[in-house]
């Protein structure tokens, strides 16, 4: 039903207590979700091994079964079942309901709750490597899809004075808007909107794949709306760099790029699964070093 599509990342002791964990996706070959989580459970001191698997949309059912069945303590969840794993779950954490996409299960006795950490993680990564706090911020989101929507939650619920949710395709943007009102004030637009949204905000984030391949090397905006005074802010982590935190540097801008929220959406999956609190500095650096070396 499964198969491995990684070893696991960290040479351990496996035996009858070890905790299992693992990540459904497809494809899922690349995650470095297996390296991350390996080496935070190693150094808290935590027997557990966390693998990746290679699931199809039509084995979903049957690999959430095989999650109560082995007595599997924690899965993240990531492209293309975020959405529909949610049908097999028992309860839906509130926000990863109005988010409408769950990233991390956590078994408890067999019962399964599905949580979104990829919101919160991108705030929380904005605050402790920008000291960016969306509270009484404006703030543009460039692309209105899957990442957009736990981010736009979390900045909303942060309390954010406004977001502005600007998108190739405009009704994207306000059904989106639509669909996230009661976390706070956001609004949809089209691209022609942008300079107006932009001359007034604090952070622009992009959440488009423009940026990374094989859109590398493209940039989602007109580099001439880039200010000294915004935060610029890219989720894409591979390039490091992308084409649009170069240009807000030449522009006089502070840049964020996509790695730490990568890197916190892990760490809060870590401690909803643990209840410790997640080895940061040890998760990244591994990441990092991978990255780095291609
Ligand atoms: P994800 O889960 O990564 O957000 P998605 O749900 O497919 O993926 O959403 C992709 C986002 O990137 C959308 O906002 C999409 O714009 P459209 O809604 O108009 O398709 C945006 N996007 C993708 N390619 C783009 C491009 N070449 N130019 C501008 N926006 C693009």
């Amino acid at each position: 039903m499964f198969r491995m599509a990684h070893p696991v990342g960290e040479r351990q002791e496996l035996n009858t207590q070890t905790v299992l964990y693992g990540v459904f996706g497809s494809p899922v070959m690349q995650s470095k979700s297996p390296l991350m989580l390996n080496r935070a459970f190693a150094v808290a001191g935590i027997n557990a091994a966390y693998a990746a698997f290679e699931v199809s949309p039509r084995n979903l059912a049957a690999a959430v079964a095989g999650i109560r069945a082995l007595g599997f303590r924690g899965i993240n969840v990531t492209i293309p079942h975020k959405v529909e794993v949610m049908e097999y779950l028992d309860e839906i954490d509130e926000s990863a309901q109005m988010i409408g996409a769950v990233n991390t299960i956590v078994n408890d006795g067999g019962r399964l709750t599905g949580y979104n950490t990829d919101g919160i993680g991108y705030v929380r990564s904005l605050r402790e490597e920008t000291g960016f706090v969306p509270d009484g911020k404006r703030i543009v989101v460039l692309g209105a899809g899957g990442a957009a929507r736990g981010i736009v939650h979390s900045l909303a619920r942060a309390g954010a004075r406004e977001i502005v949710i600007a998108n190739r395709t405009a009704n994207r943007a306000t059904e989106l808007a639509a669909a996230l009102a009661a976390a706070g004030v956001i609004r949809g637009i089209g691209m022609e909107a942008l300079p107006e949204a932009c001359a007034a905000c604090d952070l622009l984030l992009n959440t488009t794949q423009v940026g990374m391949r094989p859109l590398l090397g493209q940039s989602p905006l007109d580099p001439k709306l880039l200010r000294p005074q915004m935060l610029v802010s890219d989720i894409i982590y591979n390039p490091r760099e992308t084409l649009l935190l170069r240009e807000a540097l030449n522009r006089g801008a502070a840049v964020h790029g996509g790695l730490g929220m990568f890197i916190h959406q892990g760490a809060y999956a870590f401690e909803l699964w643990t209840g410790l609190p997640a080895p940061i500095t040890e998760m990244r650096q591994i990441v990092e070093q991978s990255l780095a070396e291609g």
